[in-house]
């Protein structure tokens, strides 16, 4: 480890490095960030901003140079020159060896059963199906839903897409649940509550996440010994966001792992001692990490722009909100509208997450996201 990190490189300039980067100056740190968009959120933040590809290794090696540290605030990045300047001493966190093996979600199941963490079961060909319904996935650059199918009998497998795929059993769920986990340089890790995930029905996006999730006591001791098993075997310093799987016998699974922070620990900027932005900043730069505690049962929504056409964004109700207590709004200054385009989030907190509940629906009535098509312009 470097005697100072104080310039950190981020590959991606999305929310995720928007906030990481907020929460990184009260630390003295310095960001640069590589991102394909002049309009990325986090460009005006950052010190450096190289506008260029995520597969572009020049671009790779110049955040390097300036940079004590790399890491990413996106899965789908080159990683062949990283894992190889990693062999030479550069300092890249989460390592770029776990983020290639979670980059493809086969590779990515195959490790973690092969450490004995519990995965669906998982079928490489479709000849080797047996009994449906399944799901198939596109082994790589799926997100939000996208590249995932359900197979509910052989004439489905005709019908997907000619890319490389693999398919899982179909786990009967009762819960989608997750939680943030955070390991430092020395190996020490926190485990952030256990949190429930609620999708948008009509396109698998995260909509709602209720904190704590409510489930048993010995459940939620489970899932938190699983949390903190997937985080010792990753081996490398950062934080992690685990989505789980509960089904309707009771087995907990693991669906995916993300080497960076997650849309699912949003809640934790306001709703813990640490949030998962300064403990990702913290691991990374060789600090130690912050407490992970809950202050406050906690509900927080996605703003979602509408399914409809791309355009300028227009966000109506906010005077409304905004006057409400302990209700936070985090927009990320993406004003060019595309359908379900993750455009902020809100935090709602109260004493009791019933409260926090009813309140979140209210506050999601209150807004209005429309779109001006006229005013598009690409990003
Ligand atoms: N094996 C499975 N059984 C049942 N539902 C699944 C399974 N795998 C994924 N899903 C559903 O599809 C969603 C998206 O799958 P996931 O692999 O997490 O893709 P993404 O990378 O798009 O988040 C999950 O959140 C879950 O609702
Ligand atoms: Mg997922």
């Amino acid at each position: 480890m470097k005697p100072e990190i104080r310039r950190i490189g981020i590959i991606g300039g999305g929310q995720l490095a928007r906030m990481s980067i907020l929460a990184g100056y009260p630390l003295g740190k310095e960001f640069g960030v590589i991102d394909p968009s002049e309009q990325a959120p986090a460009k005006n933040l950052a010190e450096l901003f190289i506008r260029a590809s995520f597969e572009d290794i020049k671009a790779q090696q110049k955040l390097a140079q300036w940079a004590d540290v790399i890491t990413y605030d996106i899965e789908k990045i080159e990683t062949s020159w990283l894992i190889e300047a990693e062999k030479e001493g550069l300092q890249v966190f989460p390592s770029p060896q776990i983020l290639a093996i979670i980059q493809d979600k086969l590779t990515q199941k195959e490790f973690f059963y092969k450490r004995g963490i519990p995965v669906p079961k998982i079928y490489h060909e479709a000849d080797q199906i047996k009994g449906f319904p399944v799901v198939a996935k596109a082994r790589k650059g799926g997100y939000d839903g996208q590249g995932v199918w359900m197979v509910n009998s052989p004439d489905d497998i005709d019908k997907l897409p000619d890319i490389p795929l693999y398919f899982e059993e179909k786990v009967d769920i009762y819960k989608e649940i997750g939680v943030m986990v955070a390991r430092d340089y020395w190996g020490e890790i926190v485990i952030y509550p256990v949190v429930e995930m609620l999708f948008e029905h009509r396109r698998h996006i995260l909509k709602f996440v209720k904190v704590p999730a409510e489930l048993d006591v010995s459940t939620l001791k489970k899932v938190k010994e699983l949390a903190y098993e997937i985080a010792r075997v990753l081996e490398s310093p950062g934080i992690y966001g685990i989505e789980l799987f509960l089904d309707n016998d009771g087995r907990i699974l693991l669906n995916e792992v993300a080497p960076r922070p997650h849309n699912l620990g949003h809640y934790s900027i306001e709703a813990c001692a640490t949030s998962q932005f300064e403990n990702h900043i913290r691991a990374v730069s060789g600090l130690p990490l912050g407490y992970p505690t809950l202050r406050k049962p906690a509900v927080m929504i996605n703003l979602l722009c509408p399914p409809e056409g791309k355009g300028s964004l227009h966000i109506e109700g906010l005077d409304k909100v905004l006057r409400l207590p302990e209700v936070h709004v985090h927009l990320y200054g993406k004003w060019q509208a595309k359908p379900f385009r993750k455009v902020g989030h809100i935090t709602v907190l109260r004493d009791s997450l019933n409260e926090a509940w009813d309140i979140a629906r209210k506050v999601d009535t209150m807004l209005t996201l429309t779109v001006k098509s006229e005013q598009w312009q690409d990003v």
